[in-house]
């Protein structure tokens, strides 16, 4: 897909809100070459339940590092039963796993911005990629207030990293609104949102944030924010 034809989408989509802009992406796509990659956070949360509101032929999947907390693994249960969706959940390699984890020890995150980028590739990235390699389009719960990494984001643009188009329903919506439609709607959620935890991904590399603190404040905090990010959006980086 050319560079204008991404921009024209992404103008099309501009401002519109995330449900039309999922039913745009779905019949321009088509079933099969378009997938949404969710890791059951809030925003994926809404974005699981517009597919399912909509009835929209889009399929969901989600990176299972290993690393999971319980609370994501409970999420899981309780949105494939809820919506009746399949999920598709996907490993990483094994051998991979078992040749880091053997080398630099289950905890080797803590040790360097090098040894965590080496274990989010080899847990979360290669896994993705290989979903990916097999898509035309892959859609996101990112949004722009999110994060100093994250302001230059559109609703859709070409993914460089991974040579596809990325779509981002949730662009512009802010915290307030992603709650106000959990509740709502009544959407399943994490627990551990409820425990001071705004952005959650791995067990060891995620903690609870004070009330005011950056949303993202609690991921890899050992690290400076601009390197907060596991290689699946490297925006501005
Ligand atoms: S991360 O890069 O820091 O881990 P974040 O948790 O903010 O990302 O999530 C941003 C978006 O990345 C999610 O809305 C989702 O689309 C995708 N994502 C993140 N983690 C996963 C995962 N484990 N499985 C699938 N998609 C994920
Ligand atoms: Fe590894 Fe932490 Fe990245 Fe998960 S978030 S893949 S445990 S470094």
């Amino acid at each position: 897909m050319g560079k204008e034809q991404v921009e024209q989408l992404n103008r099309e989509c501009s401002g519109k809100p995330p449900e039309a802009v999922l039913g745009r992406i779905a019949q321009f796509f088509g079933a099969g070459k378009v997938a949404f990659s969710t890791s059951l956070g809030a925003e994926d949360q809404v974005i699981a339940d517009l597919i399912h509101r909509e009835g929209l032929a889009i399929p969901l999947f989600t990176l299972d590092t290993g690393r999971l907390p319980q609370e994501t693994y409970d999420l899981l249960a309780e949105t494939r039963r809820r919506y009746g969706l399949a999920i598709e959940v996907l490993f990483p390699e094994t051998r991979s796993v078992e040749r880091m984890v053997s080398e630099s020890g289950p905890n080797l995150f803590y040790e360097s911005v090098e040894k965590r980028r080496e274990c989010c590739r080899v847990r979360k990235v290669e896994p993705l990629k290989r979903r990916l390699s097999t898509l035309d389009a892959w859609i996101c719960g990112l949004r722009r207030e999110q994060s100093v990494t994250r302001t230059g984001v559109d609703v859709v643009e070409w993914d460089d990293v991974f040579g596809l188009v990325k779509v981002n329903p949730l662009v512009d919506v802010n915290e307030a609104w992603v709650w106000e439609y959990i509740r709502t709607h009544d959407v399943p959620f994490n627990r551990l949102h409820e425990r001071g935890y705004p952005s959650i991904g791995c067990a060891p590399c995620s903690r609870a944030v004070e009330p005011g603190e950056d949303i993202r404040a609690g991921r890899w905090w050992w690290e400076l924010a601009e390197h907060r990010e596991c290689g699946l959006h490297r925006h501005n980086q």
